[in-house]
């Protein structure tokens, strides 16, 4: 069984800020009809939250980015495994996904998506590895930026396990992938 240690971010601190972006959200798309775009697995949680918290009209669709060989923290030889259904031609595109580290998941998935015709195609993850960055993306609206450890919980994995947990935990440095 892997030591989690210290909790990052408990379920208070993640409401306080999935409640403020959402507030944010709201307001930058007042009179408009917003697509989300959840990026799998571990944009799930964070999806569910924000979307609940929004005051405008909102559809959500999935999306699935894979990575050939074995799983690594910073994503190598990405390609999409899942596509959206839906035309993204004059919609309101955001992209959701759980934490940015090298960038190179959202910069594949911006990449495609502007080339679909969007009416406007803007981004937002909760957590953000800034230091990690190789990537030249714009995040348009960031929850936390925290320091290059491996975190799980709140739909971050850690081999699959502990998407579960209700609060952000960094996992044993011993234990890290
Ligand atoms: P990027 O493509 O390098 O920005 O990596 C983003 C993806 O890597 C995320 O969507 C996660 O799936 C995964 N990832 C990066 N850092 C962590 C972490 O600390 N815990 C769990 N997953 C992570
Ligand atoms: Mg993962």
């Amino acid at each position: 069984m892997t030591d989690l240690h210290d909790i990052l971010l408990d379920k208070r601190a993640i409401a306080d800020k999935v409640e403020e972006l959402a507030m944010q959200i709201s307001k930058d798309y007042t009179g408009k009809e917003l697509l989300l775009v959840c990026i799998l697995k571990g944009a799930f949680t964070f999806t569910a939250d924000l979307m609940r918290s929004l005051t405008i009209p909102t559809t959500v669709e999935f999306i699935q980015v894979s990575s050939y060989g074995s799983s690594t923290t910073s994503s190598q030889n990405i390609f999409i495994k899942q596509d959206v259904a839906a035309d993204l031609k004059g919609k309101h595109v955001l992209l959701v996904d759980a934490i940015i580290d090298s960038g190179k998941t959202l910069a594949l998935v911006l990449q495609k998506f502007s080339e679909r015709g969007p009416a406007s195609l803007a981004t937002v993850a909760l957590l953000d590895k800034k230091s990690r960055r190789t990537e030249n993306i714009h995040l348009t609206y960031r929850g936390f930026e925290i320091p290059d450890i491996f975190v799980v919980g709140y739909g971050l994995d850690f081999s699959e396990k502990f998407r579960n947990l209700p609060y952000i935990a960094s996992v044993n440095p011993l234990e890290q992938p």
